[in-house]
C-alpha cells in the first residue's frame, strides 16, 4: 500500500488526475472506475483541464461507475448520472456508449445488476478503480454487513449514509432508501485502487480502513488486501498516520 498525505486540495487533486492521465496516455483503451460524491469533484475538474489543453484524450476509454440511487430517473438532478455528466462527461471526448452507470430506475433492479455484470464481464478487468470512503467505511455503497456480496446488488441505505448525503438534497427525505451498487468483489478485482479521502472527519475511519483488523463491518478494510492500493490523503484525512 502506497499512502500518500498532501498539504493541499491543490497539490492532491493534481496527484490524482495525474496519475489517471497517465495511465490513459499509456493505455488510451484504459478502463476506468469512477466514483461520485464530493471527494473525485476537484480531480475530475484536473482531468477536464488536462484533456482541454489537449494532454489526454478519453475517446477509447471505458469507464464504469461505482454506483447509482434507486428510483431517481436518469436526468434527476442528484442522480449520479447528472452528476457525471455535470462533472466529468459532458467536458471531455468519452464516448457516451463507453460511459456504464447502473440505470437506478429499471423496473427490475435485480436484472440490471446481472446486466451491468455482464457488461464489467465484457469489458474484463478494470485497470484503476477510483473510491472514495463513507463515514462509516463504505466503498461504492457496499454498506457494513456481517456478509459482503461479491457482485453488483442492490442495497438498502444506512441511515448515516443517506444522513451524509442530504446535503445534496432539499431533504432527508427524499434521499433515496436504496441504491445499485459494485460489490466488493468486483472493486477488489481492479488491478489498481485509487482511494482518495479529505477532511478532518474521515480521518479515524481512514485510519481504521487501513490499519484496523479486517472486517465486513468496515467493507473498506478489505481494501488492505489489495495488491495495489494508492492512498491519497489530504493532511486532515492523514491526521493519524
Ligand atoms: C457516497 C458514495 C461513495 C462515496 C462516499 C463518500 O455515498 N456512494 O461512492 O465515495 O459516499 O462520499 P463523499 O465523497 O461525498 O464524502
Amino acid at each position: 500500500m502506497n499512502i500518500h498525505i498532501f498539504q493541499n486540495q491543490q497539490e492532491l487533486n493534481e496527484a490524482g488526475a495525474g496519475i489517471i492521465t497517465s495511465l490513459v496516455q499509456m493505455q488510451p483503451k484504459a478502463v476506468l472506475g469512477l466514483a461520485t460524491g464530493g471527494t473525485p469533484v476537484g480531480i475530475y475538474e484536473e482531468l477536464v483541464k488536462a484533456y482541454e489543453k489537449g494532454r489526454v484524450s478519453f475517446k477509447a476509454v471505458t469507464t464504469f461507475n461505482l454506483d447509482e440511487y434507486v428510483g431517481l430517473p436518469a436526468d434527476h438532478p442528484e442522480s449520479y448520472h447528472t452528476y457525471m455528466k455535470q462533472h466529468l462527461f459532458d467536458h471531455i471526448d468519452l464516448p457516451a456508449s463507453q460511459a456504464h452507470i447502473p440505470n437506478g430506475y429499471a423496473a427490475d433492479p435485480d436484472a440490471e445488476c446481472q446486466r451491468y455484470d455482464q457488461e464489467l464481464e465484457a469489458a474484463k478487468q478494470i485497470d484503476l478503480q477510483i473510491l472514495g470512503l463513507g463515514h462509516n467505511g463504505h466503498i461504492g455503497f457496499n454498506e457494513p454487513d456481517d456478509s459482503l456480496i461479491s457482485s453488483t446488488h442492490p442495497v438498502e441505505l444506512k441511515p448515516e449514509t443517506r444522513e451524509a448525503n442530504a446535503r445534496f438534497f432539499s431533504s432527508i427525505d427524499e434521499v433515496p432508501t436504496h441504491a445499485l451498487t459494485m460489490g466488493v468483489g468486483t472493486i477488489l478485482k481492479a488491478k489498481t485502487i485509487l482511494l482518495i479521502v479529505r477532511g478532518a472527519d474521515k480521518a479515524e475511519i481512514v485510519h481504521r480502513a487501513l490499519t484496523g483488523p479486517i472486517t465486513t463491518e468496515i467493507p473498506a478494510t478489505l481494501l488492505q488486501t489489495h495488491p495495489h492500493l494508492v492512498v491519497l490523503l489530504d493532511a486532515e484525512a492523514g491526521r493519524l498516520f
